[in-house]
């Protein structure tokens, strides 16, 4: 498609470039690419030392992120890059537009009508444009010893560019550990990562009560891949982690040795989100923080007819289904005693598995509360079952 001529692009660039002058373009997000080593590609607009620029990032299939601004006659650039792309999908604050072209070149562009109008009208606000500084603001910064021998960073600090997901991700959570602070003892703590993995976030969240908190730590990780185990054990050696224990093992058997404060988990695949959920509720934690995965189970045993207009289109039936499945979580800990609240992880351009559970155990409890939310939590299991 390239170099061919389309008054739908042209019109396409010429708004998204109001937007952008105008510091109303959140993002532009660019699929279906014509290149088939390329997954997507999304424009910013940053703050880099103080000048205000438009940031390309384009994801390949091997993985990798590449980064340029644009630079030089802005309208040519953006019809290049907007050339080689079938979808386009405009976020603004003064609205979205949707561009898109079919296989035998038809083009549709939707909303630009009213985004304009938005701009005439002149009161659109401003995005606060994202800085390429961001980075210094996170716990961590890329340099930590453990972040390195993870493979996370290289020897420089610098984060590889297949890591920067993970990195963002696990900054995140540890942000959200910060946030409930003052729920978690000050002086020593004991944290469990159930279904851990690689242990990326264990490592992270072991490091910022250790090193940057400064408290005595007892961090316990559990996972079933014995292989996984035993290399975060050795790890955890040479760091000289020393009160960090991982054991080979189903968390659903898993005894719970000492009083667990904090319970965190990273996308435990499917049901195993529930049982870390219920393991922590039954022993008591104080924090729990969960991020779940992918869930099927709903989807499979869901048999309500009253939902059955959202459920007999696949992909909204898999949406309502994680919606339910995860509100459910949070009612259920709600009745075991626990302020719940479903927050977001992380950007869900980075993974569309981005809610973070959270629950935080009540000091004082209205047990008549609890008896009814418990009613309540099995009705609704009832009524989604068509029990
Ligand atoms: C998608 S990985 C996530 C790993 C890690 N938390 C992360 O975010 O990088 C899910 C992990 O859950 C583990 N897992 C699944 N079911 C489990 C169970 N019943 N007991 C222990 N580990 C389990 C798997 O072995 C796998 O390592």
């Amino acid at each position: 498609m390239k170099n061919v001529k389309s008054e739908a692009r042209d019109r396409l660039c010429t708004v998204v470039l109001e937007l952008y002058e105008q510091k109303a373009l959140k993002k532009v997000v660019l699929s279906k690419p014509d290149a088939s080593d390329e997954i997507k590609s999304v424009l910013t607009p940053m703050t880099i030392s103080q000048n205000y620029v438009l940031q390309l990032e384009t994801f390949s299939r091997d993985n990798k992120a590449f980064h340029r601004n644009i630079k030089g006659e802005y309208d040519k650039e953006l019809d290049a890059i907007f050339s080689s792309y079938s979808q386009i999908n405009v976020v603004s604050t003064a609205g979205d537009i949707q561009y898109m072209r079919s296989k035998g070149g038809k083009e549709t562009l939707l909303g630009e009508a009213k985004v304009r109008g938005q701009l005439a009208s002149g009161k659109v606000t401003a995005v606060q444009s994202k800085s390429n500084n961001t980075k210094k603001n996170y716990i961590l910064s890329g340099n930590e010893d453990f972040l390195k021998k993870l493979g996370v960073s290289d020897e420089s600090g610098r984060i590889r560019d297949k890591m920067q997901a993970k990195f963002r991700q696990i900054n995140k959570f540890v942000e959200h550990i910060e946030s409930v602070r003052d729920k978690l003892p000050s002086k020593s703590i004991n944290v469990y990562d159930l279904c851990c993995g690689k242990s990326y976030l264990s490592f992270a969240v072991y490091h910022y009560f250790k090193n940057v908190l400064k408290m005595d730590v007892n961090m316990i990780c559990v996972d079933l891949k014995a292989d996984v185990i035993e290399y975060c054990s050795n790890l955890a050696v040479r760091l000289g982690f020393e009160q960090m224990e991982f054991v080979c093992g189903d968390i659903m058997a898993y005894e719970m040795k000492l009083k667990p404060h904090l319970v965190i988990s990273l996308h435990a695949c499917d049901i195993a989100t529930d049982i870390v959920l219920n393991k922590a509720s039954e022993n008591g934690a104080d924090v729990i923080l969960s991020t779940p995965c992918c869930h099927h189970e709903l989807n499979h045993t869901l048999n309500c007819e009253t939902l059955d207009f959202v459920a007999r289109h696949s992909m909204l039936r898999q949406k309502m289904c994680d919606a339910l499945t995860d509100a459910l979580r949070l009612l259920r800990l709600e009745s075991c005693g626990y302020k719940v609240d479903a927050l977001e992880l992380i950007d869900p351009e980075d993974t569309p598995k981005n809610i973070m559970l959270r629950a935080i155990k009540k000091k004082r409890v209205d047990e008549a509360e609890l008896k009814q939310l418990k009613i309540k939590y099995e009705q609704t299991k009832r009524f989604l079952l068509g029990e």
